[in-house]
């Protein structure tokens, strides 16, 4: 295990490569990396709950840079993660007279990062951007990879783009004032990275989890270094998720079915994924790819981080139906098909179509 708190892992994408910094007291590192594009005008887009923890701070490290900082505040929430929040951005990027050369500055969890990167790939078709991501689950995962967008009242994160931040930025010191029910959100997505691909990672998680909970900062830079270094690893592979990248998406097509089913921000997406992990394990035991022992073990590890492991009712009556419903809006999906993100080995993942029975019988046995 890592014994120091800083760390950098490089995305390889020929001329869309960039890297993630991770520190602590890390806020400088966005000023002081060479390939910005500074002397021009920079936009902070945060939220109503991160600007006034951190946006003074970044808007000190950028000033040296840049001519002008204007900063954006957006509402907080997932529920906000939508057409009128991304006009916002639009708004102040117009408003200030921002060009092409403009750097957009993701300041705030996935859903700010989502939608700043979605700005940025579209205002005057395409401006830089760098995510400073300051939630658990958006340092180990929707910071880097370049998915960006918002969501749609029928589907989860259906709008959107592929484009690549020219940096990642993650300070370890803004965990330290996130809710703890958010790092647990943020401790599913590093669970994710374990049995997709890494099984001494799994193990590492499972011996430091209650290091993870307290928030000790050796454990946290290697929850996000190792985490980051995995999703490098794929992404570098399968930029646009042609293939091997939708193992990314352990957990997602039940989680997305829950968060969409309950209503955007009912339950985090963490927490969603947490527990649509739990049921797509399940899955993997029906189809007989691994045993019941790993299902306990991972249902375990996932109860232990402080995440649901029961699935939440979607409909009075047909339930397993609206899961069903809910999960053919998938971006995995194709021709209506509903293709699972499975565990079909200790720390290995495959797609795979499921017959609804069996699909039916997984969800009535997960769910309260
Ligand atoms: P979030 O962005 O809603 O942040 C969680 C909460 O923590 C918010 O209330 C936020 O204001 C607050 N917060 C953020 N940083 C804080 C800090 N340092 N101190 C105190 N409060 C802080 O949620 P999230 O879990 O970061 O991200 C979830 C989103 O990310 C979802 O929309 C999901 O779809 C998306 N996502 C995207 C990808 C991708 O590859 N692009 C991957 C995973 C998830
Ligand atoms: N979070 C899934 C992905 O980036 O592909």
């Amino acid at each position: 295990m890592q014994t120091s708190t800083s760390g950098r892992v490089d995305i390889s994408l020929g001329e869309r490569s960039y890297s993630i910094l991770i520190a602590t007291s890390n806020f400088d590192a966005v000023s002081s990396y060479a390939h910005l594009q500074g002397g021009g005008s920079a936009l902070i887009v945060s939220n109503e709950t991160v600007a006034p923890l951190y946006a003074q701070r970044l808007q000190d490290a950028l000033q040296a840079r840049f001519k002008a900082v204007h900063r954006v505040v957006l509402p907080d929430g997932e529920q906000f993660k939508n057409w009128q929040t991304l006009n916002l951005i639009f708004d102040a990027l117009l408003a200030n007279g921002c060009d092409r050369k403009t750097v957009l500055f993701a300041l705030g969890g996935g859903v700010v990062g989502d939608m700043t990167g979605f700005a940025a790939a579209s205002y005057m078709r395409g401006v830089p951007f760098v995510q400073v991501p300051t939630t658990l689950l958006a340092q180990v995962d929707s910071s880097v990879g370049g998915k960006t967008g918002i969501n749609h009242p029928l589907g989860k994160n259906m709008v959107g783009a592929f484009y690549q931040p020219q940096l990642v930025v993650c300070d370890l010191d803004t965990l330290r004032t996130l809710p703890q029910r958010e790092l647990s959100a943020g401790l599913a997505e590093v669970i994710k990275y374990g049995p997709i691909a890494d099984l001494a990672f799994l193990e590492w998680i499972e011996s430091h989890l209650d290091a993870l909970l307290q928030r000790d900062p050796t454990a946290l830079a290697h929850a996000v270094q190792r985490s980051c270094e995995i999703k490098a690893w794929v992404v570098g592979q399968d930029e646009r998720e042609s293939g091997l990248r939708a193992v990314l998406n352990f957990g997602h097509t039940f989680g997305h079915a829950i968060e969409t089913g309950l209503g955007y921000g009912q339950w985090l997406h963490g927490e969603a994924v947490g527990c649509g992990m739990v049921m797509a394990a399940q899955l993997s035991c029906e189809m007989g790819l691994i045993d019941a022992a790993y299902v306990v073990r991972l249902t375990q590890l996932v109860q232990r981080a402080g995440l649901p492991v029961v699935g939440p009712r979607l409909a009075d009556g047909d339930n397993a139906g609206r899961y069903l419903e809910l999960m053919r809006v998938d971006k995995k999906a194709e021709a209506g098909e509903i293709r699972f993100v499975v565990i079909d080995g200790p720390s290995s993942a495959a797609v795979r179509t499921a017959p609804d029975a069996v699909v039916r019988r997984v969800i009535d046995a997960c769910c309260s």
